[in-house]
């Protein structure tokens, strides 16, 4: 089934290279008119690229994050897998504060951890060849995964649909291929999706500078709209999905994504459009029961203050700039994972399919 995709057609871009001694992460920054990629060589400079969103997306900063694990071991000075535990925290921690919302960093450093812990059992392997590994493996994995819930996510979607995203799920939030961007890749490549809308998603524009470029690269002619255009777009009939990315979902399946997500979910169930969640099971949080308890990141209100570097807004004027919101799970009619799906999620439904 996955031969029907032409992933070398639909899949041109890496955000995230392994060299040997560094971590290159292209820019998101500078998108979409400088390609270019930042060097990174220590865990704390990992760290500075995640909370500066260089490298951004649930996916990805969890992928980085691995990586920076793997550098800050080429710094540590520890003489075993039991020094390097107690060498290395201080940076997984500091990594693991970069951002609060996105559980795939936390996800990603556990996987760590347990690396390291295997290692000290004695599984025989060099504590540093093995973190590299787990960082190679965590990377391996989520391409994987995309591949998968891009046939499973087409696979609801009828031929010739509408179909309106958010923020950036693609290449570039993960390993390749994308989340919801995955998706869309695989219905546009079997024909189920006729028309690509993507929404600016302000104020850092995830969806004008980096989807509506990534698309481009495909060949995948995508409709850009102002995020205040959607609920207009729905009601002229033109969408049958909405389909979104996450950065948690929890146990009962409320979903946090990127600021704007919610409003979308409402307008579509208000004008009957379908709305789907795609994410890999490192995205999914059985711990946290409900959105309620979710941390959602506030950032610099000066974002909302200048558009491409200048300023538009009268001196003086306060701001609030929080960057993800929760979808209730009510709202939702799919949550597609590599695991499966799960439709019309609540606490059974998720626990069917994500209980340990
Ligand atoms: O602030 P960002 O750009 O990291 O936010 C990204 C999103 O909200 C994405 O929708 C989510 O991480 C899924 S990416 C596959």
């Amino acid at each position: 089934m996955t031969d029907a995709i032409d992933y070398a057609r639909y899949d041109r871009i890496r955000p995230i290279r392994w060299t040997g001694d560094a971590l290159e992460l292209l820019d998101q920054r500078k998108l979409p008119f400088t390609v270019e990629y930042l060097a990174c060589r220590t865990g704390d400079e990992v760290a500075a690229a995640i909370h500066a969103l260089a490298v951004r997306g649930a996916p990805a900063i969890g992928i980085a994050a691995a990586w920076g694990v793997a550098l800050a071991a080429r710094e540590a000075d520890a003489g075993s897998a039991a020094e390097a535990a107690v060498a290395l925290e201080p940076a997984m921690q500091r990594l693991n504060a970069a951002r609060p919302t996105a559980v795939n960093l936390a996800w990603a450093l556990a996987r760590m951890r347990a690396a390291l812990l295997r290692a000290q059992a004695g599984d025989g392997s060099d504590w540093r060849d093995a973190l590299e590994a787990e960082a190679r493996a965590i990377e391996t994995e989520d391409l994987a995964a995309n591949h998968a819930m891009g046939i499973l996510g087409a696979s609801l979607i009828a031929p010739g649909s509408g179909v309106l995203t958010h923020c950036n799920t693609g290449s570039l939030a993960t390993a390749g291929f994308g989340t919801a961007l995955g998706v869309i890749r695989a219905g546009v490549a079997q024909g189920k999706v006729g028309k690509v809308f993507a929404g600016e998603t302000r104020p850092w524009q995830q969806g004008a500078r980096l989807t509506a470029w990534e698309l481009m690269q495909d060949g995948i002619p995508a409709t850009l709209i102002a995020d205040s255009a959607a609920a207009h777009l729905m009601k002229t009939g033109a969408v049958q999905w909405v389909v979104v990315g996450a950065d948690r979902i929890c146990a009962n399946g409320d979903v946090a994504n990127k600021i704007g997500t919610y409003q979308l979910a409402i307008a579509a169930r208000h004008h009957g459009a379908k709305f789907m969640v795609v994410a890999p099971s490192s995205t999914v949080d059985m711990d946290t029961a409900s959105g309620e308890s979710i941390e959602i990141e506030e950032r610099d209100p000066t974002e909302l203050f200048a558009i491409g570097g200048t300023r538009t807004v009268a001196e003086g004027v306060p701001a609030w700039n929080p960057v993800f919101d929760v979808t209730p799970a009510g709202l939702i009619d799919a949550i597609v994972t590599e695991k499966g799906i799960v439709e019309r999620p609540d606490t059974a439904s998720m626990r069917a399919l994500f209980a340990a």
